[in-house]
């Protein structure tokens, strides 16, 4: 298999977006990779992109042939790749194997929703389809309610508190005020989190990630031809995927998410690291307990210590493991089948020292995590400077 390697990306800002619709966030988010890796259109030789619901949110499927046609780029190999809001970590995944497998040189690699054209009950419904629909979201269980039974669950099992989960959306919002790109860039408190109404108890509104609207995009490479574009790429040195039960009433445990720790393994065994050896990750905290259990999944802390981690600030910007500097889903937004994409931008941009206020001093391994539903898939992708 052949090194791949990130050569370029682009972002829109995440939030909602009345002046752009799908086929203008794709474009802006595209051209921007494009410009950044400093390649010609015509060096583009497939698309892989990622959405979750735009049959659902816009009536609008056949994305493979929106993306290409958009973009100016037919008769290009243009595919569309959905597995919920891990959609943008599979079409990366599918991405690399392209590359990997030496059927391509160069790629781009995209992922995009637009959530904000409905109201929150049609999009929570839509949502709602990533869970199992006939036992869970016919019976009224949409995503805040099944990650508020795992919270609950993990509350009894292992004492953690409400607070210790605010502190997850404390520090997001806190990296979000330096993130141009973020939906929300305002700091919260604790006061503010355990404030705010609950949606399904105990998660509360500050517990959430917000509908957004936004897309993303990373130009790929094969290792070997990367630095006649780029003075510095960032290669993926590990793709690792896997899966679980569809309804959280299948599985043997709430407070763990099998298919990250799977995946994880198969990442950790291919990068040839451990845990301990990652210095930034963006992890998929849809609500704030996914981001407690994230970390405990990924074995940066021992089960049931990720909430005392987040707490005692272990988990900040250059504390013990820097988790999601961008502002992760919570600020940053969560335009879900952009989300896995949006994560891989913001490692190439900490890797190149791009980031700003919310650079990570010591950035030279970056994991980043991306869960479908409510765990039944999840990616994990491992990151170096070429
Ligand atoms: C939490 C949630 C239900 C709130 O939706 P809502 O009640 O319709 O909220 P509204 O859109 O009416 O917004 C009300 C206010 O709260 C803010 N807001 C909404 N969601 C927010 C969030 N998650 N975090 C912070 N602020 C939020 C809005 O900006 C708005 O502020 P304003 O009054 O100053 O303009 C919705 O954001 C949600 O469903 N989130 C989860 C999405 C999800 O399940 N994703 C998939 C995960 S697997």
């Amino acid at each position: 298999m052949k090194g791949v390697s990130i050569i370029g990306v682009g972002l829109t800002k995440f939030g909602e977006h009345w002046n752009a619709g799908f086929r203008e966030l794709i474009s802006e988010a595209a051209g921007k990779a494009i410009t950044d890796a400093h390649v010609d259109g015509q060096d583009v030789q497939a698309i892989f992109g990622g959405c979750m619901a735009s049959g659902r949110l816009l009536g609008q499927e056949h994305i493979g042939a929106l993306i290409a046609d958009q973009l100016g780029m037919n008769p290009v190999a243009s595919t569309r790749l959905e597995a919920a809001c891990a959609s943008g970590g599979v079409a990366l995944r599918a991405g690399i194997m392209a590359v990997a497998s030496g059927a391509y040189d160069v790629v781009a690699v995209g992922g995009a929703e637009k959530m904000t054209e409905v109201s929150t009950e049609e999009a929570s419904t839509a949502l709602g389809g990533a869970g199992d629909q006939e036992w869970e979201l016919f019976n009224g269980a949409t995503f805040p309610a099944l990650y508020a039974l795992m919270a609950r669950r993990h509350m009894q099992e292992y004492g953690t508190s409400e607070e210790q989960m605010a502190a997850c959306a404390v520090k997001n919002h806190a990296n979000a005020v330096n993130n141009e790109f973020a939906r929300y860039r305002k700091a919260v408190t604790i006061a503010d989190v355990m404030k705010s109404g609950y949606i399904a108890s105990p998660l509360k509104l500050l517990d959430c990630s917000p509908i957004t609207d936004g897309a993303a995009t990373v130009i790929l490479c094969s290792s070997e031809k990367a630095k006649k574009y780029c003075d510095t790429p960032v290669e993926i040195i590990a793709s690792g995927q896997a899966s679980d039960t569809l309804a959280l009433a299948q599985r043997t445990t709430l407070t763990e998410m099998k298919a990250t720790k799977e995946a994880a393994r198969q990442a950790y065994t291919q990068a040839k690291i451990q845990a301990k050896d990652v210095d930034f990750a963006e992890v998929h905290d849809c609500f704030t307990i996914a981001e407690v259990m994230a970390t405990e999944d990924l074995g940066f802390f021992e089960k049931g210590k990720g909430g005392p981690a987040a707490a005692a600030g272990e988990t900040a910007l250059n504390a013990k493991v820097s988790i999601n500097a961008s502002g992760g889903l919570k600020a940053k937004g969560h335009p879900v089948g952009a989300t896995g994409i949006a994560q891989a931008v913001e490692a190439t941009l900490q890797l190149q020292q791009r980031a700003g206020k919310r650079q990570v001093s010591n950035a030279e391994i970056g994991l980043t995590h991306n869960v479908g539903g409510s765990g039944a898939t999840c990616v994990v992708h491992v990151y170096k400077r070429l």
